[in-house]
C-alpha cells in the first residue's frame, strides 16, 4: 500500500549508515580537526589512527597508529615519540600552510609537526588500509602530490610494503629504531637500516656501533639470516638500483598479517604473524640469530661456530694476529700463514657454508660470470674475495677489497667464497673439503669408542669444523682450533643435579652456587652455576672458557666442560670427594686428619700450581680470590686450586687497575683492597696468609688476640719479632712436625704477607725456599696488622709512633 513510504525509510537508513562509516572515518581536511578521543580509521577497517597511553604510563599521550581488526593493541607508528602531551588537549589539524600539526590546544603549542616542504593548496590528511598516513595536496584538475607520509617516518615497526632503506634522489633515508621501553615510545639504541654500499647490507646498530648484519642479498635470502626463506606468509626482497636501495616484504597471504620490529628488551629485530586461527602473535624469526651474529666478534678472517669451543676461529691458512696466544685478541682477528704476492700470483681457496662478509668495500657486477670474476679480483691487488651474487642465478659477481670481516659459520645455508691466498697455499686444496670431513668424523668416532665415552656423545656437540681443521692440518699454527671441548647439554645437567636441587648444593661460590652431580655413566661431576652476567658476550666468554680449559696441571680442578643455554652459564668441573681446605683446617676434630707431613704436601701443591698459574702457563692468570675454601682436596688429599681464571672469564682485565674489586676479605692484599691494583704480588699475599692459617689453624678473618688488636698477620708478625714464632703453631700441627720446616714456614708466609708488592717473592721462589734451597731474607712490616676492633690507626709496641699506610682502612674491607 504505502510503497513510497517504505521506499524513503530504506534511503534514510542507507544513508546514515553510509555517513557514519565514510565521515568519522579517514580523512581530515583544512576545516576539520582530530582531537583526542577521536580516532581516524582506514576504509577496510585496518588500522586506526589517535591518541594512545602506551604500557602503564596512563598519562602520557602519543599520537599514533595501530591495528584495528585485532583486539591486541599493537602500535605500529607514533608521531610525537620522545614528546608526550600530559593531558587530553591534544589535538591534530591542518595549519594554513598546509603543515600537518599536532597541538596543545590549551597553549596552542606545537608538539609536533609533519614539516612538509611545499605549501598545499587543497591539503587531505587520509589514513590508508595499508596503515599509511597520507598528507596529499589534492588541487581539483591536477594530480595528487604526496606531501608527507608516514611510510617515509617510520618508528619502531616494519609493515608490508614500507620501504626501509634509502631513496638516492632525495637522501631520504628510512630506518626504524626501537622503543625505550613499553612505556616509552622515544628511541632507543637500537636502530636498523639498510647501508647503500654497492652490495647493500642491512645492518643493526646498537648506538652508533654496528652491532648485526643480515648480511648481502643472494638472489633468496639474506646471507647472514638464513632462517629468513620463502614461506607461504610473505615475500621479502632487498631492492637496488640507481635510484633506490631498500628491504620491503610484502603480504602473501592475508590470514597471516605480519610485522616487523626492533625490540630494545631483546637488542633483535623480531618478525611477528598474526594467525587468524590462532588469534595472537607467532614470533615468525628473529636476528641476530646466535652470538656469533655480534658483528665482527672474531675479527678478519676470523669465523665464528656458534657450536664450538672456542667459537672464533682463523680460517684455514690463517694465524691469531696477537702473538701473545694468551691475550687470545680475536679483536685484532687473524692473518695468513704465507704472505701474497699479488705480482708473482696469487690463488684462492674456495671455503663453504660462510655468512658473507662486511661489504663495505665491495663492488658487483649483475651479468659478469664466476670465471670473469675470479679474473676481476686477480687483477686488483686489494681484492681478497669474489663470489656469486645471484645463488638463485647462479649469476652475478660480488667482490671484496682489504680485510674479510664478520664471517660466520651458516649450518645450513651458508655460501661459498674465493678466498685469496698465496699461490703454493691455493687452487690443489680447493676440493678437499667434504672427504675430509667424513675421514675425519669416522676417526673422531673411532677415538671415541676406544676411550670409551662413546656413552655419553649424545650430550656432546661436535663442530664438525674442529675436525675438518684437524684433518687438513693447519701444520705450523699453534693448534687453537684442535680443542674438542665438550658443551653440555642444559637437560643433562639439570637430570644429574636433579634439577638444581638444594640437597644437591655443595656450596656457594664467588660467582655463583655449586651443585653436585652424576652423569648417565656414573661419573660425578660438580656444576658451578655462574649467577652474575659478564660485562662481556657470549662468544667473547666461551672463547675464554675454553682457553682456561687448556690449563691442565696435578694441582688445578679440572674443567671438564661447560653448559651455555639462554641465560644460564654453567661450568662444568670434575667432583672433588673431600671438600676443600677450610673444611679441615678450621676444625678442630677434622684438623687431626692433617697432620704436619700432608699440610706440608699441601701448601707445596698450592705454590706449584701458582707458579703456573703465573709464569709458566700461556695465559698468566691471576687468581685473585686465593682461600682455604678455593682450595679442593681430591681423594689422596691432593690440592686442587679451584676458580682459577673466573675473574678472567669474566671479562675482568688480566692486570693493571679494576674498578670491581673481586676476592675475599681477609685474604686481599693492601694495594688491591684499597687502590683496586693487583699483580701476581696480590696472589702471594693471600698464599701468604694461606700459609700462616694452614700453620696456626686460626682464619685471619676474625682472629682477635686477647691483648691486643692484632689480626692473625700481626700476630704472627709480633711473635716472630719477639722470636716467639712457635708460639703461633697448632697444636696438632706441633705433634706432628719437624719444628725447624714449621718455622721456616712462618718465615715464608711472613714474606709473602710484606706490605710492599715488590718485596714479596715471587711464587717460584717461594717454591725453591719451601723446598730449603735459598737463605731466607729479612721480612719487613707487614700489610693489615690489625684485627676488625681497630679502625683507627693503632701503633704497633715495637714501633709506638709510626703511622705507616698499611693502617689505613681496615673499614675499607668491611663488606664483604
Ligand atoms: C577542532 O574542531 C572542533 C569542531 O570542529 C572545533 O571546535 C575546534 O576549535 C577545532 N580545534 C582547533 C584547534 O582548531
Ligand atoms: C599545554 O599548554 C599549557 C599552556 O602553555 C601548559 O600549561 C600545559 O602544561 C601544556 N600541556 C601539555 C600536555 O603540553
Ligand atoms: C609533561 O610532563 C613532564 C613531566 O611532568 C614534563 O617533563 C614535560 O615537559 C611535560 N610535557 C609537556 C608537553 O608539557
Ligand atoms: C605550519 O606548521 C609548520 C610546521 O610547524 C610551520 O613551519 C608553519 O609556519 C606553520 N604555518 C603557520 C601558518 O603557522
Ligand atoms: C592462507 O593461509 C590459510 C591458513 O593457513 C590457508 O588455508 C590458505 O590456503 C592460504 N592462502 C593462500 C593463498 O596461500
Ligand atoms: C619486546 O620483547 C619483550 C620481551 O620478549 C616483549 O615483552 C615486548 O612485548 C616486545 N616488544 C614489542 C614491541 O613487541
Ligand atoms: C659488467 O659485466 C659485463 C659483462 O662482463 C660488462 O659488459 C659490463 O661492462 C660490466 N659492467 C661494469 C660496470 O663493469
Ligand atoms: C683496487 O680496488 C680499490 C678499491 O675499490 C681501488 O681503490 C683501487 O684503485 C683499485 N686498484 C686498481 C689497480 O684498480
Amino acid at each position: 500500500m504505502n510503497i513510497p513510504f517504505l521506499n524513503f525509510i530504506v534511503i534514510i537508513l542507507l544513508l546514515f549508515f553510509f555517513t557514519r562509516f565514510s565521515c568519522g572515518a579517514d580523512i581530515i581536511t583544512s576545516s576539520t580537526n582530530l582531537s583526542d578521543g577521536r580516532t581516524l580509521v582506514s576504509s577496510d577497517g585496518s588500522f586506526e589512527l589517535g591518541f594512545f597511553s602506551p604500557g602503564s604510563s596512563a598519562k602520557s599521550r602519543y599520537l599514533g597508529i595501530w591495528y584495528k581488526n585485532i583486539p591486541v593493541p599493537t602500535v605500529v607508528w607514533v608521531a610525537n615519540r620522545c614528546d608526550p602531551i600530559n593531558d587530553t588537549s591534544g589535538v591534530l589539524m591542518i595549519n594554513s600552510t598546509g603543515n600537518l600539526v599536532l597541538l596543545n590546544q590549551s597553549s596552542g603549542s606545537v608538539v609536533w609537526a609533519s614539516n612538509s616542504k611545499k605549501e598545499a593548496q587543497n591539503p587531505v590528511v587520509q589514513l590508508l588500509d595499508s596503515g599509511n598516513l597520507l598528507l596529499q595536496d589534492r588541487t581539483p584538475g591536477k594530480s595528487d602530490i604526496i606531501l608527507w607520509q608516514s611510510f617515509d617516518h617510520p618508528t619502531d615497526t616494519l609493515l608490508p610494503g614500507m620501504k626501509l632503506g634509502w631513496d638516492l634522489r632525495t637522501g631520504l633515508n628510512r630506518q626504524i629504531s626501537a622503543w625505550k621501553s613499553p612505556d616509552d615510545p622515544c628511541p632507543g639504541d637500537l636502530i636498523y637500516g639498510v647501508e647503500p654500499y654497492n652490495n647493500p647490507d642491512a645492518v643493526i646498530w646498537k648506538g652508533s656501533r654496528r652491532y648485526y648484519r643480515t648480511g648481502p642479498w643472494n638472489g633468496i635470502g639474506m646471507s647472514g639470516a638464513p632462517q629468513l626463506k620463502p614461506n607461504p606468509w610473505f615475500t621479502f626482497n632487498l631492492v637496488s638500483n640507481e635510484e633506490e636501495v631498500y628491504f620491503i616484504f610484502y603480504l602473501k597471504n592475508k590470514s597471516a598479517i605480519t610485522r616487523l620490529i626492533v625490540n630494545q628488551t631483546t637488542s633483535r629485530g623480531e618478525r611477528y604473524l598474526w594467525k587468524e586461527d590462532t588469534q595472537t602473535w607467532i614470533e615468525y624469526s628473529h636476528f641476530p640469530w646466535d652470538d656469533c651474529d655480534t658483528y665482527g666478534t672474531c675479527g678478519a678472517y676470523g669465523t665464528c661456530v656458534n657450536t664450538a669451543l672456542p667459537p672464533c676461529q682463523c680460517l684455514k691458512g690463517f694465524k691469531l694476529k696477537s702473538q701473545e696466544e694468551g691475550s687470545m685478541d680475536w679483536f685484532q682477528g687473524c692473518v695468513r700463514n704465507k704472505p701474497l704476492d699479488c705480482h708473482k700470483g696469487d690463488g684462492f681457496i674456495k671455503f663453504g657454508g660462510l655468512k658473507l662478509p662486511d661489504t663495505a668495500h665491495s663492488w658487483v657486477n649483475k651479468s659478469m660470470n664466476l670465471n670473469a670474476c675470479r679474473a676481476k679480483c686477480l687483477e686488483n691487488c686489494s681484492c681478497m674475495a669474489y663470489t656469486t651474487l645471484d645463488i638463485k642465478e647462479t649469476s652475478g659477481c660480488a667482490i671484496w677489497f682489504y680485510d674479510l670481516i664478520d664471517l660466520k659459520q651458516v649450518q645450513s645455508a651458508g655460501q661459498d667464497l674465493y678466498i685469496r691466498m698465496a699461490a703454493s697455499d691455493s687452487d690443489h686444496t680447493e676440493t678437499k673439503g667434504k672427504t675430509n670431513l667424513m675421514a675425519g668424523l669416522i676417526i673422531a668416532a673411532a677415538i671415541l669408542v676406544v676411550t670409551r665415552v662413546l656413552v655419553i656423545t649424545y650430550y656432546i656437540r661436535r663442530s664438525h669444523r674442529n675436525i675438518q681443521g684437524r684433518e687438513n692440518g693447519c701444520s705450523d699454527e699453534r693448534q687453537i682450533e684442535d680443542m674438542e671441548f665438550p658443551l653440555f647439554e642444559l637437560d643433562l645437567i639439570s637430570n644429574a643435579t636433579n634439577n638444581f636441587s638444594s640437597n644437591n648444593k655443595l656450596g656457594e661460590g664467588g660467582f655463583g652456587p655449586v651443585y653436585k652431580g652424576t652423569l648417565p655413566d656414573g661419573k660425578e661431576i660438580a656444576v658451578k652455576r655462574l649467577s652474575r652476567s659478564s660485562g662481556q658476550g657470549l662468544v667473547e666468554f666461551k672463547n675464554e672458557v675454553a682457553l682456561i680449559a687448556k690449563l691442565q696441571h696435578r694441582n688445578f680442578v679440572k674443567l671438564l666442560g661447560c653448559c651455555i643455554q639462554g641465560e644460564e652459564k654453567m661450568l662444568i668441573y670434575e667432583y672433588m670427594p673431600n671438600k676443600s681446605l677450610d673444611y679441615f683446617i678450621f676444625d678442630h676434630t677434622r684438623r687431626s686428619l692433617l697432620d704436619w707431613p700432608k699440610c706440608f704436601h699441601i701448601i707445596c701443591g698450592i705454590a706449584k700450581g701458582l707458579v703456573y698459574l703465573h709464569e709458566d702457563s700461556r695465559l698468566r692468570i691471576i687468581h685473585r680470590d686465593l682461600k682455604a675454601s678455593n682450595i679442593l682436596l681430591d681423594s689422596e688429599m691432593n690440592p686442587k686450586i679451584s676458580d682459577f681464571g673466573m675473574a678472567r672469564a669474566f671479562g675482568e682485565q688480566s692486570e693493571g687497575n679494576t674498578k670491581r674489586v673481586v676476592g675475599t676479605y681477609g685474604y686481599m692484599a693492601p694495594e688491591y683492597a684499597i687502590d683496586g691494583n693487583f699483580s701476581i704480588k696480590s696472589d702471594v699475599f693471600s698464599f701468604g696468609i694461606l700459609l700462616l692459617e694452614i700453620i696456626s689453624g686460626k682464619k685471619n678473618k676474625g682472629f682477635y688476640h686477647l691483648n691486643d688488636n692484632l689480626n692473625l698477620i700481626g700476630h704472627a708478625w709480633r711473635l716472630w719479632k719477639e722470636g716467639n714464632a712457635s708460639e703461633l703453631i697448632d697444636s696438632f700441627v706441633q705433634e706432628s712436625c719437624t719444628l725447624s720446616e714449621v718455622l721456616r714456614c712462618i718465615h715464608i708466609g711472613l714474606l709473602c704477607v710484606q706490605q710492599y708488592p715488590e718485596d714479596r717473592p715471587s711464587m717460584s721462589s717461594v717454591v725453591l725456599m719451601l723446598g730449603g734451597g735459598t737463605a731466607l731474607a729479612i721480612p719487613k712490616e707487614p700489610g693489615f696488622l690489625f684485627g676488625k676492633k681497630s679502625l683507627k690507626t693503632i701503633p704497633l709496641s715495637s714501633k709506638p709512633e709510626s703511622s705507616s699506610p698499611n693502617q689505613l682502612s681496615y673499614s675499607v674491607l668491611e663488606p664483604r
